[in-house]
């Protein structure tokens, strides 16, 4: 007999708070879309008090799932409380998350409260939220530096006033494994009604330690592990949910539990977060890192051959690496296309939405002969395919020119809402001219903060992703390109984030 395993993603919560990872609306559908397929337990759609923005998000969020359960943070203030009640509201199961911080630094030098103060908010908080939702889980903020004693004492009074889930959060990322382990045990063998509640970990990065933290908890009892995809979050970042969910597989007979998740659904979770929040995944991480599976050494290589186990403990294609199949090429029908996409558990949604990227696909078979899984993934998780209709700039054709010893030069032809428009300009590089040429038309007088390309599959021909930062007045946006000429897809990529910048797409949390 196993243990279940709770998994609690906080990638549009948590990872968002990192900044420029800030999402639209849509852009959050799509990643809960994308958890509810991987069987997340309980996605924590955002703080709806934030911003109206987040607030509608959650709510879209709570009417679109039906297999997650749907969570709104809220800080302890009935305002709070109630704006998160009523964004979860109409999920099929709903979750407010409540917290307090009880670390003495921050009960005296940011809430300016005493102890006692603090516990009878927080019970006054967790008695409004159970009135409002059956399911309400509690968070003693920066648990990791708080008195043990003191914990004792407000989490059996939470417990008693509701609380479902007690959440212990390392929130600065500052407590080693054995240590935290000991504390989230201690806590639930002192506290005499510990056994009415689930308990929960929830740790941030800071010293490199959030996942080895969070699995070190296991063995004290914990059942729910908080985490974000790609390990995205504030500063370091938070435990990353495809470290967590792997390692338990892969070692049950160490942890003796496991979780519901779909790990199929891993990597294509992995790139639509990176896609969207223009964050690329680091090549050597842990299972979604490019080289996660790759054997370069010759006696790896080997012994793979020879015996697979001896160096692999995992399969790439159990957390949803292709091996680089060819499934589609120039000749393939939109039937194929179709179900292609429905085997990979990629949504396009309408029939207009069909035709937009199966002609998208026609036109990058042309140009690469070979479509694999990876194509196709980038092809539906690139922003184009849902900001099509209010795209005001539009890319026509460009013509980039580079010689040894020569300025790079490059000229753009746009469309601005129907009208041709072109410019030229000279850089530092064939990139750099083409932004400037760009930006004479479009400009945006937005500053350029993060600029990056990724190769989609292996090959010179591969597709490259581009990942393009704009900021302006406070509002930051990303914008994302692919084609297999990198300076086709950069093009895209600067225009893609510009028409963001200048369409009404508010951008949910407030960043500045
Ligand atoms: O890190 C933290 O303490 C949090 C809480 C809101 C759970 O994110
Ligand atoms: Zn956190």
């Amino acid at each position: 007999m196993t243990d279940h395993l709770i998994i609690f993603d906080t990638t549009m919560r948590d990872g968002e708070q990192s900044p420029g990872a800030s999402m639209t609306r849509e852009e959050k559908l799509r990643i809960a879309k994308q958890l509810e397929r991987m069987r997340v337990d309980v996605i924590e759609a955002g703080f709806p008090a934030a911003s109206n923005g987040d607030f509608e998000s959650v709510k879209a969020v709570a009417e679109a799932i039906q297999d997650s359960t749907v969570c709104g943070l809220a800080r302890t203030s009935e305002k709070d409380i109630r704006r998160a009640a009523e964004a979860v509201k109409p999920a099929n199961s709903a979750r407010i998350h409540t917290f307090i911080a009880t670390s003495p630094i921050h009960m005296e030098r940011k809430l300016r409260m005493s102890g006692d103060q603090v516990l009878e908010q927080a019970v006054k908080a967790v008695t409004l939220a159970r009135s409002l939702c059956e399911d309400v889980e509690f968070s003693p903020e920066d648990a990791g530096r708080s008195e043990p004693d003191y914990l004792c004492r407000i989490l059996e009074a939470v417990i008693k006033a509701g609380a479902r889930t007690i959440n212990i959060p390392d929130t600065v990322g500052y407590t080693m494994p054995d240590q935290f382990a000991e504390l989230v045990r201690n806590l639930m063998t002192r506290i005499p009604n510990a056994d009415k509640a689930v308990w929960s970990v929830h740790c941030h990065n800071d010293l490199g330690v959030a996942v080895a933290n969070s699995l070190a908890s296991i063995a004290s009892g914990v059942r729910q592990i908080e985490c974000t995809i790609n390990g995205l979050g504030e500063r370091a970042g938070n435990a990353s949910l495809e470290e967590i969910v792997m390692a338990v597989r892969t070692r049950q007979d160490f942890f003796q539990c496991d979780t519901r998740i779909d790990a199929t659904q891993i990597v294509p979770a992995s790139k639509l977060v990176s896609a969207i929040t223009g964050f690329p995944v680091q090549p050597n991480k842990a299972i979604v890192g490019a080289n996660a599976f790759a054997h370069e050494a010759g006696i790896h290589q080997d012994g793979v051959l020879k015996h697979r186990e001896t160096y692999e403990i995992m399969k790439a294609e159990d957390v949803g690496w292709s091996k680089n199949k060819l499934v589609l090429g120039k000749h393939s029908g939109r039937n194929a296309f179709k179900q292609r996409l429905i085997e990979l558990g990629l949504e396009v949604s309408g029939e207009e939405g069909m035709n937009a990227t199966f002609a998208r696909f026609k036109e990058l078979a042309d140009k690469k002969h070979e479509i694999f899984d990876e194509d196709l993934i980038m092809l539906v998780s690139s922003d184009e395919a849902i900001s099509v209709n209010d795209e005001r700039f539009k890319l026509l054709s460009l013509k980039a020119c580079f010689e040894t010893g020569e300025a790079p030069k490059a000229t753009v032809f746009l469309s601005e809402g129907g009208e041709e428009k072109s410019a030229d300009a000279s850089g530092g590089g064939q990139v750099d001219a083409t932004f400037k040429a760009i930006e004479s038309i479009v400009t945006s007088g937005a500053d350029l903060q993060l600029y990056s390309v990724n190769a989609v599959t292996s090959g010179t021909d591969s597709q490259g992703e581009v990942s393009v930062r704009l900021a302006k007045n406070g509002k930051i946006v990303n914008g994302h390109g692919a084609d297999t000429d990198i300076v086709v897809a950069s093009a895209k990529a600067y225009l893609n984030a510009v028409n963001k910048l200048q369409s009404g797409l508010e951008k949910v949390n407030p960043q500045v």
